[in-house]
């Protein structure tokens, strides 16, 4: 059995001088470490936790969070919230169940009284959760993990929704996997020799290379260019088809010029796989609603949706998920305002797959989102399309 070397802090932490909650939750961290071989604990900069909707804690959920939160005792370190299951503010009026909402804000209630952030963002890089570069964090939201991990060059493994709350209450995570160099390099070189144009064609890359990865680490020649919404669309769809944490893009990502891939087959990406990837994701037709920001939406993106709208009145639903604080810039600028003009919905905190969406009449989504594409049939029991904006958009509006 792997025996950890503790501080001296740590060994008061174990032995309950902090109280209860905290001697808990360091007990699953050296668990965690004795099972993966850490030596020690690392301490983290951040902490991000998921599982927080409703929908996937359930009531035994919600009883673990309100009993820690009983306590009193205080996160040590920030940490911010991934989405809940609804608009915590807008809820009423876009249609989520009644009994659904009050679950959720005695879920929120219960994190706010342990200190986290009501941040309700799987984009907290884009909210003020940034780590630097060679940062150790610990965070639980898939996408935000692989983003944190490639395009910050943060280290982080894959957490739990347990361990990134333990990690929030005592500050440290073990020293294991992604948090050690050399665990970082690459497994698999893939060679793109297609054109990568809308968000949607890095989600279908990201779905294609996750399957046959799995959760090891990529490394990508021939992208040439690739914005931060498509790097997090890519790492997004990488993460839900495959576990990804973690890539390599040359010239673009900060590890990808020291990384030591010459041992490494290459396996090439033309056209033909991108077909295939569209065509296993695509499992309906004439969506019911189209939902975008899956990852949440930047500014840019709503600014983006907002110009090819502006003037129009879209025929069906159409909503774009964002973080409250990009909503709120959203609204400062007038984009919240044109596209409700159109008839869209700036949706604020939630997600189309972390929300009771198969409860509120809908049986298709159209997204061009990767990881939504891949989550939705299973989680929500919909159909989905799968194409860029502009598609999804085509025939849509008067
Ligand atoms: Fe975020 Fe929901 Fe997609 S949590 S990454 S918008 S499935």
């Amino acid at each position: 059995m792997n025996i950890m070397e503790l501080t001296r802090e740590e060994e008061a932490m174990l032995a309950g001088e902090q109280g209860t909650v905290v001697e808990r939750m360091f007990r699953l961290l050296v668990r965690l470490g004795e099972v993966y071989g850490a030596k020690r604990m690392v301490p983290v900069g951040s902490v991000q936790v998921a599982g927080v909707s409703y929908k996937s804690l359930g009531d035994p959920g919600l009883e673990f969070l309100e009993d820690i939160a009983s306590k009193g005792t205080k996160v040590m370190v920030p940490t911010t919230l991934n989405p809940p299951g609804m608009d915590l503010v807008d809820w009423k009026e876009l249609g989520f169940p009644e009994d659904f909402a009050e679950k959720q804000l005695k879920v929120m209630d219960a994190f706010k009284r342990m200190g986290i952030m009501m941040t309700a963002t799987c984009t907290p890089y884009l909210v003020g959760n940034l780590p630097h570069f060679g940062e150790h964090i610990a965070w639980s939201e898939s996408s935000a993990v692989s983003f944190a991990n490639s395009v910050l060059g943060a280290r982080t493994n894959r957490e739990g929704g347990p361990s990134a709350l333990a990690a929030a209450f005592c500050g440290v995570t073990p020293s294991y996997g992604l948090h050690i160099h050399e665990n970082r390099q690459p497994h698999f070189l893939f060679s793109v020799k297609t054109e990568l144009k809308s968000n949607a064609d890095f989600g279908a890359l990201g779905y294609h290379v996750g399957k046959i990865v799995k959760d090891k680490i990529p490394y990508f020649l021939g992208i040439r260019h690739a914005d931060v919404d498509q790097l997090k669309a890519l790492g997004a769809a990488m993460a839900a088809s495959g576990a990804v944490a973690l890539y390599h893009i040359e010239g673009i990502t900060p590890e990808s010029g020291i990384m030591d891939t010459s041992e490494l087959e290459k396996i090439e990406i033309g056209d033909k796989e991108m077909r295939e990837a569209y065509a296993k994701l695509n499992t309906g037709k004439d969506p019911d609603i189209v939902i975008l920001g899956c990852p949440h939406a930047s500014l840019k993106e709503i600014y983006s949706l907002a110009c090819k709208v502006e003037g129009k009145n879209l025929k069906k639903p159409l909503w774009i998920c964002t973080s409250r604080v990009t909503k709120e810039a959203a609204t400062r600028m007038g984009f919240t305002e044109i596209i409700e003009k159109a008839g869209g919905k700036v949706v604020a905190d939630t997600c189309t797959v972390v929300s009771p969406i198969e409860r509120m009449g809908y049986k298709s989504v159209g997204v061009d989102s990767g990881k939504a594409a891949n989550y939705l049939p299973g989680f929500c029991k919909q159909q989905v399309v799968f194409k860029s904006v502009d598609e999804l958009l085509e025939g849509r509006m008067s």
